[in-house]
Protein backbone atom coordinates (compact mmCIF):
# COMPACT_ATOMS: atom_id res chain seq x y z
CA UNK A 1 0.00 0.00 0.00
CA UNK A 2 1.29 3.23 -0.70
CA UNK A 3 0.92 6.49 1.54
CA UNK A 4 1.20 9.73 0.03
CA UNK A 5 2.31 12.16 2.38
CA UNK A 6 0.38 15.25 2.15
CA UNK A 7 1.64 18.82 3.47
CA UNK A 8 -0.74 19.91 6.45
CA UNK A 9 -1.36 23.34 4.35
CA UNK A 10 -1.45 26.50 6.87
CA UNK A 11 -4.82 26.92 6.98
CA UNK A 12 -5.20 24.00 8.90
CA UNK A 13 -3.44 25.72 11.70
CA UNK A 14 -6.06 28.70 12.41
CA UNK A 15 -9.15 26.05 11.42
CA UNK A 16 -11.09 25.76 14.78
CA UNK A 17 -12.87 22.38 14.91
CA UNK A 18 -16.23 21.82 15.00
CA UNK A 19 -17.40 21.95 18.52
CA UNK A 20 -20.95 21.29 20.83
CA UNK A 21 -21.46 24.98 19.75
CA UNK A 22 -22.96 23.91 16.49
CA UNK A 23 -25.65 22.48 18.60
CA UNK A 24 -27.70 26.27 17.62
CA UNK A 25 -27.88 25.20 14.28
CA UNK A 26 -27.60 21.63 13.61
CA UNK A 27 -31.02 19.82 13.52
CA UNK A 28 -32.90 16.94 13.43
CA UNK A 29 -36.55 16.26 12.30
CA UNK A 30 -38.33 13.15 12.99
CA UNK A 31 -38.69 11.97 9.74
CA UNK A 32 -42.45 12.29 8.82
CA UNK A 33 -42.28 16.12 10.41
CA UNK A 34 -39.85 16.73 7.51
CA UNK A 35 -40.28 14.42 4.72
CA UNK A 36 -42.23 16.54 2.49
CA UNK A 37 -42.31 19.98 3.45
CA UNK A 38 -44.84 21.67 0.70
CA UNK A 39 -47.02 22.72 3.04
CA UNK A 40 -48.79 26.25 3.81
CA UNK A 41 -46.86 27.13 6.81
CA UNK A 42 -43.57 25.37 5.12
CA UNK A 43 -42.79 25.13 1.42
CA UNK A 44 -46.13 26.83 -0.18
CA UNK A 45 -47.09 25.42 -3.51
CA UNK A 46 -46.72 27.92 -6.06
CA UNK A 47 -50.57 29.68 -6.66
CA UNK A 48 -52.62 30.81 -9.52
CA UNK A 49 -52.01 34.41 -10.66
CA UNK A 50 -53.35 36.59 -13.03
CA UNK A 51 -51.23 39.42 -14.24
CA UNK A 52 -53.70 41.87 -16.42
CA UNK A 53 -52.32 44.06 -19.30
CA UNK A 54 -52.99 47.18 -17.43
CA UNK A 55 -50.14 47.23 -15.76
CA UNK A 56 -48.10 48.17 -18.68
CA UNK A 57 -50.72 50.39 -20.58
CA UNK A 58 -49.60 53.35 -20.11
CA UNK A 59 -47.53 55.32 -17.49
CA UNK A 60 -43.67 56.19 -17.39
CA UNK A 61 -40.88 53.80 -19.05
CA UNK A 62 -40.26 50.62 -16.28
CA UNK A 63 -39.31 47.06 -15.99
CA UNK A 64 -42.43 45.67 -14.16
CA UNK A 65 -41.65 42.17 -12.16
CA UNK A 66 -44.64 40.27 -11.86
CA UNK A 67 -43.76 39.88 -8.12
CA UNK A 68 -45.37 37.26 -6.05
CA UNK A 69 -42.37 36.35 -3.50
CA UNK A 70 -44.10 36.90 -0.79
CA UNK A 71 -46.59 34.14 -1.76
CA UNK A 72 -44.11 31.79 -2.24
CA UNK A 73 -41.91 32.45 0.83
CA UNK A 74 -38.78 33.48 -1.00
CA UNK A 75 -37.01 36.67 -1.94
CA UNK A 76 -37.85 38.67 -4.37
CA UNK A 77 -38.67 39.62 -7.20
CA UNK A 78 -39.45 36.53 -8.28
CA UNK A 79 -42.81 34.76 -10.27
CA UNK A 80 -41.94 31.46 -9.98
CA UNK A 81 -39.27 29.78 -6.88
CA UNK A 82 -36.65 30.01 -9.69
CA UNK A 83 -38.10 32.01 -12.39
CA UNK A 84 -39.16 35.66 -12.43
CA UNK A 85 -41.04 37.81 -15.39
CA UNK A 86 -41.44 41.19 -16.36
CA UNK A 87 -43.83 43.25 -17.89
CA UNK A 88 -41.55 46.62 -19.90
CA UNK A 89 -42.95 49.27 -20.98
CA UNK A 90 -40.46 52.03 -23.16
CA UNK A 91 -41.74 55.57 -24.02
CA UNK A 92 -40.53 56.36 -27.24
CA UNK A 93 -36.82 57.88 -27.14
CA UNK A 94 -36.43 56.26 -23.46
CA UNK A 95 -34.12 53.63 -22.40
CA UNK A 96 -34.33 50.96 -19.67
CA UNK A 97 -31.73 49.09 -17.68
CA UNK A 98 -31.21 46.34 -15.41
CA UNK A 99 -28.50 43.92 -14.62
CA UNK A 100 -29.99 41.09 -12.97
CA UNK A 101 -28.28 38.23 -11.99
CA UNK A 102 -28.88 35.13 -13.98
CA UNK A 103 -28.15 32.63 -17.04
CA UNK A 104 -30.70 33.46 -19.43
CA UNK A 105 -33.24 36.00 -20.57
CA UNK A 106 -35.86 35.77 -22.90
CA UNK A 107 -37.56 38.83 -24.38
CA UNK A 108 -40.90 38.92 -26.51
CA UNK A 109 -41.58 42.02 -28.04
CA UNK A 110 -45.54 42.66 -28.01
CA UNK A 111 -45.46 45.92 -29.66
CA UNK A 112 -43.35 48.76 -30.59
CA UNK A 113 -39.57 48.89 -31.54
CA UNK A 114 -36.14 49.76 -30.17
CA UNK A 115 -32.82 48.44 -29.79
CA UNK A 116 -30.87 46.43 -27.07
CA UNK A 117 -28.00 46.28 -25.87
CA UNK A 118 -25.45 43.93 -23.52
CA UNK A 119 -22.00 44.55 -23.85
CA UNK A 120 -20.29 44.46 -27.57
CA UNK A 121 -23.69 43.52 -28.49
CA UNK A 122 -26.59 45.14 -30.53
CA UNK A 123 -29.47 44.00 -31.48
CA UNK A 124 -32.45 45.88 -33.45
CA UNK A 125 -36.05 44.42 -32.17
CA UNK A 126 -39.61 45.21 -33.35
CA UNK A 127 -43.11 43.98 -32.37
CA UNK A 128 -43.48 39.88 -32.59
CA UNK A 129 -39.52 39.59 -32.38
CA UNK A 130 -37.99 37.34 -29.45
CA UNK A 131 -34.45 37.79 -28.55
CA UNK A 132 -32.14 35.61 -26.20
CA UNK A 133 -29.22 37.92 -23.86
CA UNK A 134 -27.49 35.64 -21.31
CA UNK A 135 -27.24 36.92 -18.02
CA UNK A 136 -23.52 37.20 -17.28
CA UNK A 137 -24.32 41.29 -18.49
CA UNK A 138 -26.40 44.07 -17.55
CA UNK A 139 -28.52 45.26 -20.73
CA UNK A 140 -30.34 48.33 -21.96
CA UNK A 141 -33.37 48.43 -24.11
CA UNK A 142 -34.23 52.33 -25.79
CA UNK A 143 -37.50 52.54 -28.29
CA UNK A 144 -37.54 54.26 -31.42
CA UNK A 145 -41.65 54.25 -30.82
CA UNK A 146 -43.15 53.54 -27.94
CA UNK A 147 -42.65 49.39 -26.76
CA UNK A 148 -43.85 47.00 -24.50
CA UNK A 149 -42.16 43.56 -23.85
CA UNK A 150 -42.51 39.95 -21.85
CA UNK A 151 -39.36 39.02 -20.23
CA UNK A 152 -38.63 36.10 -18.12
CA UNK A 153 -35.14 35.21 -16.33
CA UNK A 154 -34.05 33.23 -14.07
CA UNK A 155 -32.56 35.41 -11.16
CA UNK A 156 -34.56 34.30 -8.54
CA UNK A 157 -32.71 30.47 -8.77
CA UNK A 158 -29.44 32.05 -8.68
CA UNK A 159 -30.21 33.97 -5.98
CA UNK A 160 -31.59 30.62 -4.08
CA UNK A 161 -28.05 29.09 -5.03
CA UNK A 162 -26.16 32.04 -3.42
CA UNK A 163 -24.49 31.99 -6.87
CA UNK A 164 -23.80 34.97 -9.41
CA UNK A 165 -23.32 33.20 -13.33
CA UNK A 166 -19.37 32.89 -14.35
CA UNK A 167 -19.77 32.09 -18.54
CA UNK A 168 -22.18 32.80 -20.92
CA UNK A 169 -23.21 29.68 -22.24
CA UNK A 170 -24.89 31.04 -25.25
CA UNK A 171 -24.31 33.99 -27.39
CA UNK A 172 -27.44 36.83 -27.34
CA UNK A 173 -30.20 35.32 -30.46
CA UNK A 174 -32.32 37.33 -31.99
CA UNK A 175 -35.58 35.36 -33.47
CA UNK A 176 -37.40 37.50 -35.57
CA UNK A 177 -41.32 37.82 -36.01
CA UNK A 178 -41.34 37.06 -39.95
CA UNK A 179 -39.71 34.36 -39.45
CA UNK A 180 -40.99 32.92 -36.37
CA UNK A 181 -44.78 33.29 -38.16
CA UNK A 182 -43.59 31.57 -41.45
CA UNK A 183 -42.33 28.27 -39.15
CA UNK A 184 -45.85 28.82 -36.91
CA UNK A 185 -47.50 28.37 -40.24
CA UNK A 186 -45.05 25.48 -41.47
CA UNK A 187 -46.65 23.82 -38.57
CA UNK A 188 -50.13 24.52 -38.96
CA UNK A 189 -50.01 23.29 -42.87
CA UNK A 190 -48.05 20.03 -41.64
CA UNK A 191 -50.30 17.23 -42.59
CA UNK A 192 -50.27 15.51 -39.04
CA UNK A 193 -51.71 18.97 -37.97
CA UNK A 194 -55.03 18.18 -37.46
CA UNK A 195 -53.92 14.97 -35.02
CA UNK A 196 -52.09 17.28 -32.98
CA UNK A 197 -53.54 18.95 -29.87
CA UNK A 198 -51.41 21.85 -30.21
CA UNK A 199 -50.06 23.64 -33.36
CA UNK A 200 -46.58 25.29 -31.95
CA UNK A 201 -43.26 25.21 -32.55
CA UNK A 202 -40.06 25.90 -29.66
CA UNK A 203 -37.33 27.96 -29.85
CA UNK A 204 -33.95 26.50 -29.89
CA UNK A 205 -30.56 27.18 -30.01
CA UNK A 206 -27.43 25.55 -31.28
CA UNK A 207 -25.71 25.88 -28.32
CA UNK A 208 -28.34 23.36 -26.90
CA UNK A 209 -28.98 20.57 -28.98
CA UNK A 210 -29.53 17.59 -26.35
CA UNK A 211 -32.28 19.89 -24.24
CA UNK A 212 -33.55 21.69 -27.51
CA UNK A 213 -34.67 24.43 -25.52
CA UNK A 214 -34.30 28.24 -25.94
CA UNK A 215 -31.54 28.35 -23.40
CA UNK A 216 -29.78 25.84 -20.88
CA UNK A 217 -32.46 26.73 -18.29
CA UNK A 218 -35.33 28.48 -20.37
CA UNK A 219 -38.00 26.78 -22.51
CA UNK A 220 -40.01 29.29 -25.51
CA UNK A 221 -42.92 28.04 -27.01
CA UNK A 222 -44.88 29.63 -29.57
CA UNK A 223 -47.94 28.73 -30.23
CA UNK A 224 -51.83 29.38 -32.15
CA UNK A 225 -55.05 27.42 -30.61
CA UNK A 226 -57.32 27.62 -33.58
CA UNK A 227 -61.22 28.95 -33.38
CA UNK A 228 -63.02 26.06 -31.79
CA UNK A 229 -60.65 24.25 -30.34
CA UNK A 230 -60.61 21.99 -27.11
CA UNK A 231 -57.31 20.83 -25.53
CA UNK A 232 -56.56 17.27 -24.10
CA UNK A 233 -55.01 18.08 -20.67
CA UNK A 234 -51.64 17.58 -20.12
CA UNK A 235 -48.77 18.47 -17.51
CA UNK A 236 -45.21 18.81 -16.48
CA UNK A 237 -43.06 19.57 -13.64
CA UNK A 238 -41.55 23.06 -15.32
CA UNK A 239 -43.41 26.13 -14.08
CA UNK A 240 -45.10 28.35 -16.93
CA UNK A 241 -45.27 31.54 -16.95
CA UNK A 242 -47.71 31.90 -19.89
CA UNK A 243 -48.06 35.39 -22.15
CA UNK A 244 -51.29 35.94 -24.49
CA UNK A 245 -50.34 37.55 -27.22
CA UNK A 246 -53.57 37.60 -28.88
CA UNK A 247 -57.08 36.84 -28.78
CA UNK A 248 -61.04 37.07 -29.16
CA UNK A 249 -63.36 36.63 -26.21
CA UNK A 250 -63.91 32.70 -25.49
CA UNK A 251 -60.48 31.52 -24.57
CA UNK A 252 -59.14 30.35 -21.65
CA UNK A 253 -57.34 27.59 -19.96
CA UNK A 254 -58.45 25.36 -17.31
CA UNK A 255 -55.69 24.10 -14.30
CA UNK A 256 -56.24 21.57 -11.51
CA UNK A 257 -54.14 19.37 -9.56
CA UNK A 258 -56.09 15.81 -10.82
CA UNK A 259 -57.83 14.13 -13.66
CA UNK A 260 -61.25 13.03 -12.86
CA UNK A 261 -62.01 9.33 -14.95
CA UNK A 262 -63.27 10.65 -17.98
CA UNK A 263 -59.93 12.18 -18.33
CA UNK A 264 -61.13 15.85 -17.67
CA UNK A 265 -59.47 18.39 -15.05
CA UNK A 266 -61.24 17.80 -11.95
CA UNK A 267 -62.71 20.80 -10.05
CA UNK A 268 -60.59 23.47 -12.76
CA UNK A 269 -59.68 26.93 -12.08
CA UNK A 270 -60.64 28.56 -15.38
CA UNK A 271 -58.63 31.66 -16.58
CA UNK A 272 -59.79 33.66 -19.12
CA UNK A 273 -57.49 35.34 -21.40
CA UNK A 274 -57.07 38.53 -22.80
CA UNK A 275 -54.61 39.80 -25.11
CA UNK A 276 -51.27 40.76 -23.38
CA UNK A 277 -51.95 39.06 -20.32
CA UNK A 278 -49.90 36.71 -18.47
CA UNK A 279 -50.37 34.17 -15.88
CA UNK A 280 -48.77 31.26 -13.92
CA UNK A 281 -49.54 27.77 -14.72
CA UNK A 282 -47.50 25.61 -11.56
CA UNK A 283 -45.81 22.76 -11.83
CA UNK A 284 -47.50 19.30 -11.52
CA UNK A 285 -50.89 20.59 -12.28
CA UNK A 286 -53.24 19.22 -15.49
CA UNK A 287 -54.22 21.93 -17.61
CA UNK A 288 -55.53 22.70 -21.38
CA UNK A 289 -56.61 25.17 -23.42
CA UNK A 290 -59.47 26.65 -24.95
CA UNK A 291 -60.32 28.29 -27.99
CA UNK A 292 -64.31 28.72 -28.48
CA UNK A 293 -64.06 32.25 -30.40
CA UNK A 294 -63.74 32.22 -34.18
CA UNK A 295 -60.52 33.45 -34.60
CA UNK A 296 -57.25 31.77 -34.03
CA UNK A 297 -55.51 32.49 -30.36
CA UNK A 298 -51.66 33.05 -29.80
CA UNK A 299 -49.50 32.11 -26.68
CA UNK A 300 -46.01 32.27 -25.43
CA UNK A 301 -45.45 29.99 -22.47
CA UNK A 302 -41.90 30.39 -21.22
CA UNK A 303 -40.92 27.88 -18.39
CA UNK A 304 -37.62 26.37 -16.63
CA UNK A 305 -38.09 23.06 -19.06
CA UNK A 306 -34.25 23.06 -20.06
CA UNK A 307 -33.44 22.84 -16.20
CA UNK A 308 -36.20 19.97 -15.91
CA UNK A 309 -35.68 18.53 -18.94
CA UNK A 310 -31.41 18.38 -18.02
CA UNK A 311 -32.18 17.33 -14.25
CA UNK A 312 -34.58 14.55 -16.42
CA UNK A 313 -37.41 15.55 -14.21
CA UNK A 314 -39.53 17.55 -16.40
CA UNK A 315 -41.86 14.43 -16.52
CA UNK A 316 -44.31 15.93 -19.46
CA UNK A 317 -47.69 13.53 -19.46
CA UNK A 318 -50.58 14.00 -22.34
CA UNK A 319 -54.47 13.08 -20.93
FE1 LIG B 1 -48.12 23.09 -20.54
Amino acid sequence: MTILEIEAPEILDDAVPASSDDGDRALFYEYSTAADPIRPSLTPRIPYHFFPPSLYADGPSRILPLDISAELKTEGPATGPGLCANFIRIVQGDTVQAAPLATSMVFYVLKGAGRAFQGATELAFGEGDFFTLPGTQGFALTASEDAALYYVNDAPLLRYLGVAPSAARFEPTIYKAARANEELAKAAADPGAALRSRISVLLGNTAFPLTRTVTHVLWAMYGMIGPDTMQKPHRHQSIALDLIVDCAPGCYTLVGRDLDENGDIRNPVKVDWEPGCAFITPPGYWHAHFNSSDRPARLIPIQDAGLQTYLRSLDIRFA
